[in-house]
């Protein structure tokens, strides 16, 4: 594992909305410079930007026009190149995001593939040969070219899939990935990365990863193309990083990603603990965990350490963690992101809890995702609370307009505000390396939903966390008695009676073993 994963804790930024340094409503790199201290000083050494490309925004940026240059609303490439040495001063590392299944519909790419004649870029799209016949299976663009033919889009209407081929073919149209234009198209991905990481950038969260050859129902195909793309890192740039949106560990990982993020899709039963009708966070002890754990150990069985499984706070696609958990509750639930293995996420603005703006009208493809991706909130005592001296009505999106919103400003002061506890938990964290990204997990099975406890384990250290979000006391069997506590939310401490331990309503503890 490339040496600085082993305790890299990211802090996601959203760059439209983080830091405005230029006065013109919309965040930038300049900004996130401006920021990297607070980054650091929060405990946090990694950062992950959302696209910075250039792009026609119909997507936020997830619909890329040209892989090789920051968007100018975000600066220049060479604020970007600035950005990665002033990370590596502070010790930090700075991922950026690809998104290589699709671009946007006027990435020169595709208007080039969308003509008759055919060219370098006939093949870099998935196209069928006959516009009247709609591929099953598939949506796609059609009747906007001069090409006879459908070309099958990925997410919005806006985004064509770039051509990877297909596992199972089934239509004369089809490519294999062996063929020249698939590999024509992961050759240009590679080229790339390379650029960036030779800018000095250290690695990429990737987009969509688990999509790329079509017709893959195993996934087998697409782990392939991964596992080139992770035999010319470890050839060229063994120490960069790479962390897949996949939702599958057990693919993901075999595919060489080094790190997995588990998601609000597919089947990790990750919704369950923050989002859904009774999170297992809540006071009111409602919640499930044990499908999420059985998910979980079937992953990390499977994976074997070969990588890190990321449990996010939340992201750019999610409600906020603050939508259905109060502030309490939020701590309970850092104190578990926070001492489970593989590299935390932290969310923008969740450090403070930030707010999920419910009814904003939807910008740049957000609909539903909106309200999460407003202004980070610095200091209520300045216009809009800090992120830009614009007028608010240029804004990127508008501020929670709630007087009593959080501020980092305020929230550091207030001693017992969210964020102090994760910096508190972060301190711990990095002060024990059982409680780090490659410590070993081994759950405890306490018979019942709540508490939630599991034992970390790295070398000779070994280290308890029991976690009871659930208003209700609750007497269970643990393994063993604790040599010493090590944190203990509100100071409430589990009890030991032999190996009867009495564990206190809305609780967080981690406990050393012998
Ligand atoms: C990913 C991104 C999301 C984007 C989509 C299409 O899920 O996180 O924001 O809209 O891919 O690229
Ligand atoms: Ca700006």
């Amino acid at each position: 594992m490339t040496q600085w994963l082993k305790n890299a804790i990211f802090y996601e930024i959203y760059p439209q909305s983080f830091m405005d340094a230029n006065d013109d409503g919309i965040g930038d790199l300049q900004g996130i410079i401006s920021k990297l201290d607070y980054i650091r000083e929060l405990g946090c050494n990694a950062i992950w930007i959302n696209p910075c490309f250039d792009s026609p925004f119909m997507d936020a940026g997830y619909d890329v026009a040209d892989y090789y240059k920051i968007a100018p609303r975000y600066g220049t490439n060479e604020d970007a190149r600035q950005l990665f040495d002033e990370a590596h001063k502070r010790g930090m590392h700075v991922l950026l995001d690809l998104v290589p299944g699709h671009t946007s519909h006027l990435h020169p790419w595709f208007l080039e593939s969308m003509k008759a004649e055919r060219n370098e870029y006939t093949d870099r799209y998935v196209w069928t040969d006959d516009i009247w016949n709609a591929p099953e299976g598939f949506a796609t663009l059609r009747g906007i070219s001069d090409r006879d033919g459908c070309a099958v889009t990925n997410f919005f209407s806006t985004q064509p899939a770039l051509n990877y081929g297909f596992y199972h073919i089934t239509e004369k149209w089809q490519q294999s990935p062996e063929d020249e234009g698939p590999r024509k198209t992961l050759e240009e991905v590679i080229h790339i990365i390379r650029f960036w990481l030779e800018m000095g950038c250290d690695g990429f969260r990737v987009d969509m990863a688990g999509s790329l050859v079509k017709n893959d129902p195993d996934s087998l195909g697409t782990i392939a193309l991964w596992q080139k793309v992770r035999a010319f890192l470890d050839r060229e740039f063994p120490d960069a990083a790479f962390v897949s949106e996949w939702g599958e560990p057990d693919k993901s990982l075999m595919g060489g990603f080094h790190m997995d993020f588990l998601l609000h899709f597919g089947p990790s039963h990750y919704n369950d603990l923050f989002r859904c009708e009774h999170p297992y966070f809540a006071r009111d002890g409602k919640g499930v965990v044990s499908d999420f754990v059985k998910k979980y150990v079937e992953n990390y069985t499977k994976t074997d350490g070969r990588g890190l499984i990321c449990i996010p706070s939340g992201n750019h696609d999610m409600n906020r963690l603050s939508f259905q958990l109060d502030e309490e509750e939020r701590k309970l639930a850092f104190a578990f992101l926070l001492s489970m293995p593989g590299a935390p996420f932290l969310y923008y603005g969740d450090e403070i809890g930030m707010n999920y703006l419910k009814d904003l009208k939807s910008l740049e493809g957000g609909y539903s995702r909106t309200g999460s991706r407003t202004p980070m909130q610095w200091d209520n005592s300045q216009p809009n609370a800090g992120f830009s001296r614009a007028e608010a009505s240029k804004l990127y999106l508008p501020q929670d307009p709630r007087e009593d919103r959080p501020a980092v400003s305020t929230e550091l002061q207030r001693e017992d505000s969210l964020l102090n506890e994760i910096r508190k938990l972060i301190g711990i964290r990095q002060s024990h390396i059982a409680l780090q990204n490659e410590g070993a997990i081994r759950f405890v099975d306490t018979g019942r939903e709540y508490p939630l406890a599991y034992v970390r384990s790295a070398g000779e250290e070994r280290i308890l966390a029991v976690i009871n979000p659930s208003e209700t006391e609750v007497s269970v069997k643990l393994p063993e008695e604790a040599v010493r506590c090590l944190y203990a939310y509100d100071g409430k401490e589990v009890t030991w009676d032999g190996d009867e331990a009495a564990v206190p309503g809305v609780s967080a503890g981690f406990y050393l073993l012998k």
